[in-house]
């Protein structure tokens, strides 16, 4: 298995997390192929190896792209990532999250599709969890759309393997960072405090900072989905590091690495999920994957790639 040769078609290879897999698949020898409808994506983070194809999940495009291409794999990144977004317009996020996704697995089904790699969410699922760091198998109670869009797929796409076959991996991940991390939105805390530093503005930390998140580096993330795509196992994992850091924390890690003078300014209340942290005990066992990069390491390579940006 590990030495064949596939055709993967990538949904949202034009974006943070889908540009660094799609990069990790070419690197592996394999034939990519990428379906974004760059709403978020950038065209400078397109592997020039990949094709491309600028059509919406939604479209009915795909079919023939599934058609003419052939995919043996899918790995399913592409889609409305803000919480904050899902709360004021939820239908947008159902009609890509969910109706995109659903068209996507129809197309999976009609071409034989291997097995689908989908990139859900752990940080937004579990909501505020008494245990800490959270498993698998905790009661999923998403306080978000977008969690509950993410929920949906998962639950799909068991329903596409119990009626079709269709194989997949759920990939959960916490809250991931790195290069290529766009600062515009407000998914990524990290590339928007390291921005706003860089260039000389003060970042704002919403209430007093002591909220904890999972922060995971987005190489370790790539890692843990080549595994889920080479195991034969249909699954669901947490991809998260077990360790909490406050945004205070954040805060000072990436003042630290930039050797910025000002302290932070807070601001409001912070009225969102106060804690959230992944147990990765099951891909462990499973796959034998855990994270290679401390929250230091990453933050590092993150500075020093948006400092030669
Ligand atoms: N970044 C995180 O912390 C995180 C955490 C958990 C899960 N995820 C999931 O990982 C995936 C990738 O996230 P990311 O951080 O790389 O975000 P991103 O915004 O960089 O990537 C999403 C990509 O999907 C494309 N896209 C959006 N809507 C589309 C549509 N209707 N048709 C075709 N393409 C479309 C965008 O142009 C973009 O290139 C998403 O599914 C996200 O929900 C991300």
């Amino acid at each position: 298995m590990l030495s064949k040769k596939f055709k993967i078609l990538v949904t949202g290879g034009a974006g943070f997390i889908g540009s660094h897999q799609v990069d990790a698949l070419i690197e592996a020898g394999h034939k990519v192929i990428i379906v974004d409808n760059l709403s978020s994506g950038q065209k400078e983070n397109l592997n020039p190896k990949a094709k491309f194809y600028k059509v919406d999940l939604r479209s009915e495009e795909l079919s023939s792209i599934f058609h003419n291409e052939k995919p043996d794999y899918v790995f399913h990144f592409a889609a409305q990532i803000s919480v904050n977004q899902s709360l004021e317009d939820p239908v947008y996020d159902a009609d890509v999250n969910i109706i995109g996704g659903l068209n996507l697995l129809e197309n999976c089904v009609d071409s034989d599709v291997k097995k689908v790699i989908f990139a859900s969410t752990g940080g937004a699922l579990y909501g505020e969890a008494e245990e800490v760091p959270t498993s698998e198998n905790y009661p999923s109670e998403p306080m978000s759309p977008y969690g509950i869009a993410k929920l949906t797929i998962e639950n799909y796409l068991r329903f596409y393997n119990q009626q079709f076959g269709l194989k997949y991996c759920v990939m959960r991940y916490a809250n991931v960072y790195g290069p290529r991390q766009n600062p515009k939105g407000e998914a990524g805390v990290i590339s928007i405090f390291i921005t706003r530093m860089l260039s000389h503005q003060l970042p704002v930390i919403h209430g007093d900072g002591h909220q904890t998140r999972d922060y995971i580096f987005v190489g370790d993330v790539v890692r843990a989905n080549m595994l889920a795509f080479q195991s034969e196992e249909n699954d669901t994992y947490n991809v998260g590091t077990g360790r909490q850091t406050t945004v205070n924390e954040l805060f000072d890690l990436i003042k630290d690495e930039l050797e910025f003078k000002q302290e932070a300014t807070h601001k409001d209340v912070f009225h969102g999920q106060q804690v959230s942290c992944l147990s990765y005990e099951k891909i462990n066992k499973a796959l034998g994957w855990k994270p290679e990069n401390s929250i230091e390491d990453g933050i590092e390579k993150t500075v020093q790639w948006f400092k030669n940006k």
